[in-house]
């Protein structure tokens, strides 16, 4: 099999007696894009610096290529290691113009310099700024002529840290679609450090998830979004429903009917777990719902505290009558049933993820 581009090994980094990144392994293949994603102070930038080599683990190695690069007693210094780096405050440096700061990282002669920073910009669409200073460039544009210089002296790895936050909101889409084809087609490996799912799901060929300085999960996208490891995991890329049962038989009994909870011993509690786009609706019929099917199990009555409106969906909360808790319903359509209105609900069974209750 072919080496990873990258593997970091059991990366720990500890700050006044705190484990910050704790036991952190990561392998990422050639022209890949990883994301790591997880909330803020989860200990992403420590584990970023840390690869690039303007942090020192306290035990750990990084591997490029199948080579040493650092342990604790050997480390290659930053310069010297082949990677190219993006951080959220991409500052260009203001007295050189576009094509100087784009040709700032490459050696050897002026023309060839100049050769890579015109295919460079020409790839980003701001061939004609060239001759232009950083002051004279929109955010996006800017953060288009960072990319350039970071990608000019063909990185075998990308490090890039938040590189989107400082983007208008309307810009990001575009540049983040427009970065990746670059990326791909430089044949980058790049590791990208995001605390938004939306971003993650949108450039990872895989997504490492991490939370309390630990990688929590790895996966392709669709693999972490449908089959996440812990209720946390669903929880960071939806808003989420969870009903609480105990387990007798190897079945959960909750007022949407009984739930498989393979391998949990009676008598535990389990948390059954589903998101707000898996809840259908349905009308009262004189004080009862539809009947219980395979697919969408027992329907229970809520009644509905608030309706609003989202563009391409509405979002109805109900107080449910079994427990006067809430649970959370989208809709794709437009579906603004007033506040007191009963209603029934249910789950679809095939979406719901059933973990070990923890607290
Ligand atoms: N030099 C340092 N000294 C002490 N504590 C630090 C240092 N650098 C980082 N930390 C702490 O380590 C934790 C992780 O920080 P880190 O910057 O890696 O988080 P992050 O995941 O990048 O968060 P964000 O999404 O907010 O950027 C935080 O609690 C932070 O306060
Ligand atoms: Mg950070």
């Amino acid at each position: 099999m072919a080496q990873p581009r990258l593997e970091v090994r059991n990366l720990v980094r500890r700050f006044e007696g705190r484990a910050v990144v704790d036991d952190v392994s990561l392998t990422i293949e050639p022209g890949n894009v990883t994301c790591l994603l997880g909330p803020s102070g989860c200990g992403k930038s420590t584990t970023l610096r840390m690869i690039a080599g303007v942090d020192m683990q306290d035990s750990g190695s990084i591997h490029v290529d199948g080579t040493l690069v650092c342990d604790t007693v050997f480390r290659i210094p930053p310069e010297r290691r082949a990677i190219g780096l993006m951080f959220q405050d991409f500052a260009l440096f203001p007295h050189l113009s576009v094509g100087e700061n784009v040709a700032f990282g490459l050696k050897g002669a002026g023309s060839a310099k100049k050769a890579r920073a015109t295919e460079l910009l020409d790839r980003v669409g701001l061939g004609h700024f060239i001759d232009e200073y950083p002051h004279q460039l929109s955010g996006g544009e800017q953060q288009r002529v960072a990319l350039a210089r970071a990608l000019a002296p063909r990185p075998r790895i990308m490090l890039m840290d938040e590189p989107f936050s400082g983007l208008d909101n309307r810009l990001r889409d575009g540049i983040r679609d427009e970065t990746l084809a670059v990326l791909k087609e430089e044949g980058a490996s790049v590791l990208l450090v995001t605390h938004e799912p939306e971003e993650a799901m949108r450039m990872a060929d895989e997504i490492a998830l991490m939370r309390g300085g630990k990688i929590v999960q790895r996966g392709a996208p669709y693999n972490i979004y449908n089959a996440p490891a812990d209720k946390a995991a669903v929880a960071f890329f939806s808003d989420i429903n969870a009903l609480r049962g105990k387990v007798q038989g190897a079945l959960a009994q909750t007022p949407f009917g009984p739930f498989l909870a393979p391998g949990v011993p009676d008598g535990e509690e389990v948390d059954i777990v589903f998101r707000p786009q898996h809840v259908g609706i349905d009308f009262d019929r004189g004080g009862r719902g539809p009947n219980p099917t395979q697919m969408a199990g027992t329907p229970a009555r809520g009644v509905v505290e608030r309706a609003r409106f989202m563009g391409s969906e509405s979002l109805v909360e109900f107080r449910m009558d079994f427990d006067g808790g809430m649970i959370k319903a989208t809709v794709p359509n437009v579906f603004l049933p007033k506040p007191g209105t009963p209603l029934w609900l249910t789950v679809r069974r095939d979406r719901c993820f059933v973990f070990p209750a923890k607290d």
